[in-house]
């Protein structure tokens, strides 16, 4: 059975040591089982060049070792210190404008400096040729939040020089570059490799198919960066999981392929913080109703996506303790939703959740983020309810997570290519995505979200399989799509172009002929507002004028008479980007076609199923009767009546 533990990341370099063995007994008081630390350290851990001063560090481990807590170790490397930064300063990243990034906060390092590369393995190979084989130590977290803060895409003459070797090495000729870019119109040949220059800083829109590639590339030197680390570690600290943590709805890079190197996918949490912080997925009304529990499918969305990046093993590394420092606004969550979130997650098969930070900072830019300890050591709210999830944790029978309903393709080349051309200013690629996720958990669905090549091996797992804007279909999909055996909804905007960034030769989708249900002639966007109707519900944002196959069936139309839904054997292909309305009615049929049992579910309630038993989150500040769900469920854990921020367990 999985083991699941309850953590705090801890910096005890920003604490006097003599408290440090009070912190200790208190993590235990608390119920914790282990302590992130080491994050950020470089500047503590080499004060300058070569010198190496780690025996802090062996004192921490020793204490906590000794009071039965486990530790993450991190590499230091998204904080390299001055003297490394003065000593070779092109390693910095370069912004979109041409203007560098400087010292002073942290992530300030371009992926694609050979330099700064040898730098990170060298002082990893410090730090885990001496605690590799600690005790205590269970795991190691790569970095921190690769991508956040706008890092992936660095513009220096690093990147520059990497992606012209990059560009060589995936063309081999220029003229076969030129060829695939299209580079005929407006004379934008190159006689060679080295003329190629980066996409910003042109006078007007740069070729798509030269930002594609560039996005591809960023993405290959995140994951060349993580691969070094994990490579050293493994050698050095064998047994231990290698774990990165990811960050909410960030998508420059390829978390497949860097979950893909570690043994453990994980991602920072903070509810409240990005309900009022995405402000294009949330309208105001939403986030005024929502403003103390956070979006109820948010976290969850990325529960299920960074499960799909590692086969199954993930964290939560960074658990919002309290209000944040870095949102609009920093509000104070409800009572009771700092112990949810963390509930929430372990129902979604987390194997830990770690609260970020175990005591408030009274200096430095996050001195107004809460942590479990406020700063003057008293216990801030979050430590009780810390305590009540460790109690949970060990009371309750956590099965494990077992195949969702449905599955929902999520796709990061589809995020570099509508954000590269959105063709409308409503159009992302992310928030389809999570809109469709959204109408089907409304449904009281629980989904398993997965990549394009991941698909072509599952699909026949899942009576449902939704593939929403897809950028271009890898072969492998769409030969598994062809053979089938549960319904298939794709569209809109999907396999529209092909990997090079072109119109498909047979106009999109880009399916093979005796597969696909409709041919595109062509498209709209819609300007916010602008809805076409149908059935109850509506298009908005996106359209596509789309004539049936002759063997395919119109399942639905839209009010201008218009193909919306059609079929043609297990494939459906919906011409538009269906409402709030038109998603619950078209999934509503799609599940009772296909035996999906739904559930409706009022706003703000939400349920996750594991084989026979389903956890109930109520994010909403209303009570809600369980016996609403049906024939009176029985109840595992909590009451009839689950209570704002409650949490409850039942047998479905
Ligand atoms: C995270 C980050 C932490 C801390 C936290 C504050 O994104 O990983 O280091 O800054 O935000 O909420």
């Amino acid at each position: 059975m999985t083991r699941r533990r309850l953590g705090v990341c801890y910096f005890p370099e920003h604490w006097d040591p003599a408290d440090w063995p009070a912190d200790a007994a208190m993590m235990r008081e608390a119920g914790l089982d282990f302590a992130r630390i080491g994050e950020f350290a470089w500047g503590v851990i080499e004060p300058e060049p070569g010198t190496l001063n780690l025996d802090w560090m062996q004192d921490s481990l020793d204490l906590l070792h000794a009071h039965g807590l486990e530790v993450v170790l991190c590499t230091p490397t998204a904080t390299p210190p001055k003297w490394l930064v003065d000593s070779m300063p092109d390693m910095l990243a370069t912004d979109r404008n041409g203007q560098t990034r400087s010292f002073g906060s942290r992530r300030h390092y371009s992926f694609s400096h050979q330099g700064y590369r040898r730098e990170c393995a060298r002082i990893i190979r410090a730090v885990a040729g001496r605690f590799g084989t600690h005790p205590a130590v269970i795991g190691w977290q790569t970095d921190n939040e690769y991508g956040c803060h706008d890092t992936t895409i660095s513009y220096s003459p690093a990147d520059l020089a990497a992606f012209r070797d990059w560009l060589a090495q995936r063309y081999q000729s220029v003229d076969a570059l030129n060829r695939a870019w299209g580079n005929v119109f407006w004379s934008m040949q190159y006689g060679s490799f080295d003329e190629v220059d980066l996409p910003n800083l042109t006078v007007t829109e740069a070729n798509p198919a030269h930002w594609m590639d560039y996005r591809r590339f960023a993405a290959a030197m995140v994951a060349a960066f993580n691969q070094i680390q994990v490579d050293i570690l493994r050698e050095l600290s064998p047994g231990r999981d290698i774990i990165h943590n990811f960050m909410g709805r960030i998508v420059d890079f390829d978390h497949y392929a860097v979950g893909a190197q570690l043994d453990i996918s994980s991602w920072d949490s903070y509810p409240l913080g990005f309900l009022d912080q995405q402000r294009d997925l949330f309208p105001p009304d939403h986030r005024k109703t929502f403003a103390r529990a956070g979006d109820p499918d948010f976290q969850a969305f990325h529960h299920d996506l960074y499960r799909a990046t590692s086969n199954g093993r993930w964290w939560v590394m960074e658990q919002q303790p309290g209000p944040v420092n870095w949102a609009p606004n920093n509000i104070a969550p409800r009572d009771g939703m700092i112990a949810l979130w963390a509930l929430e997650a372990f129902a979604h098969g987390a194997e830990a959740v770690s609260y970020f930070r175990w005591r408030q900072l009274p200096f430095a830019q996050e001195q107004m983020h809460a942590g479990l300890l406020r700063p003057d050591r008293s216990k801030a709210e979050a430590f009780a309810e810390a305590g009540r999830v460790a109690t949970l944790l060990a009371d309750l029978d956590w099965p494990e997570t077992t195949q969702a309903d449905v599955a929902l393709v999520f796709d990061y080349e589809s995020c570099w290519a509508w954000t590269t051309t959105p063709h409308g200013e409503m159009f992302d690629y992310f928030r389809l995505v999570f809109e469709t996720y959204r109408a089907l958990r409304r449904l009281g669905l629980s989904v398993d979200i997965i990549s394009p090549h991941q698909t072509a091996s599952r699909i026949n797992d899942y009576p449902l399989t939704m593939i929403p804007g897809l950028f271009a279909c890898p072969p492998e999909l769409a030969e598994a799509v062809a053979t089938a055996t549960g319904r298939v909804i794709i569209g809109p905007r999907a396999a529209s172009k092909t990997a090079d960034f072109r119109i498909p030769a047979g106009l999109a989708p880009d399916l093979p002929e005796d597969l696909r249900p409709v041919t595109v002639t062509h498209v709209e966007t819609l300007a916010d507002g602008l809805e076409i109707a149908v059935e109850d519900g509506a298009f908005q944002v996106w359209r596509d004028f789309a004539i049936p196959h002759p063997d395919a069936e119109v399942i639905l139309s839209s009010a201008d008479g218009r193909p919306a839904l059609v079929r043609r054997g297990a494939l459906d292909y919906l011409c538009g980007w269906p409402d709030k309305a038109l998603f619950a009615s078209i999934l509503a049929q799609a599940c009772a076609q296909t035996g999906v049992t739904t559930i409706p579910l009022p706003d703000g309630l939400r349920l996750r199923r594991a084989g026979n038993q389903a956890f109930v989150m109520n994010y909403s500040d209303t009570s809600f009767d369980l016996a609403t769900l049906g024939s009176s469920p029985e109840i595992l854990h909590g009451d009839s009546i689950v209570p704002p921020s409650g949490f409850a367990v039942i047998r479905l």
